[in-house]
């Protein structure tokens, strides 16, 4: 596998199941006898929201959206955009978010940018709730406008793969959240 074994695994895969099961269990008692709309941010939440969604024992809708803040490098553009992916999501996304308990999945909260710009968007699109659930949350003592509800682990700031996470696409199919440092990098 790729990375296996060179990477320092910073969240194993096991505690990460761990996780996913309790946090689950925390959005299906919170929102009990509510149907949940999940809108994942592709594409590094993809594989933590499958696994999410599966262990939510209530309805739950799979909308997708795909925001861009980081191209290939490891340090934030600045620059958020949204873009769902094609004619229809964008139709689906609006139907299924008006009026609707939506819970915005991340992979990660960083600065916090793209989050702030996918909530709007979902308030613009008339949400009844709009929380969010991130996998990890880095602690870099940023104030956050917005609150963020479900965190599975929170972190020190440095640069993770795996999990969903990438860099520059590479990584994302590792089970387990792995620490990338410079000399892991060809040619860095
Ligand atoms: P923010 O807008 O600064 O909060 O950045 C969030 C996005 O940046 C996430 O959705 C990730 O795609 C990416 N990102 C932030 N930190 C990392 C990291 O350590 N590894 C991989 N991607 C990251
Ligand atoms: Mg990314």
């Amino acid at each position: 596998m790729e990375g296996a074994g060179t990477l320092e695994v910073l969240i194993s895969e096991t505690a990460i199941r761990a996780r996913v099961t309790e946090l689950a269990a925390e959005i299906t008692r919170d929102y009990a006898g509510r149907d949940v709309v999940l809108v994942c941010l592709l594409k590094g939440a993809v594989i933590f929201a499958s696994d999410l969604a599966r262990a939510i024992r209530l309805p739950v809708r799979l909308e997708f959206v795909r925001a861009a803040s980081y191209g290939a490098g490891r340090v934030s553009s600045g620059e958020v955009r949204i873009e769902e992916t094609d004619g229809i999501d964008r139709a689906a996304l609006a139907s299924a978010v008006a009026g609707g308990e939506v819970l915005v999945v991340e992979d990660i909260v960083d600065s916090g940018r793209t989050l702030g710009r996918i909530l709007s968007h979902v308030q613009d699109l008339g949400a009844r709730s709009a929380e969010v659930c991130t996998l990890l949350y880095k602690d870099r003592n940023v104030d956050h406008p917005f609150g963020v509800r479900y965190i599975g682990f929170r972190i020190e700031d440095r640069f993770v793969v795996g999990y969903g996470l990438d860099f520059a696409e590479r990584y994302r199919n590792l089970p387990y959240v792995a620490v990338l440092e410079d000399r892991d990098l060809p040619g860095v």
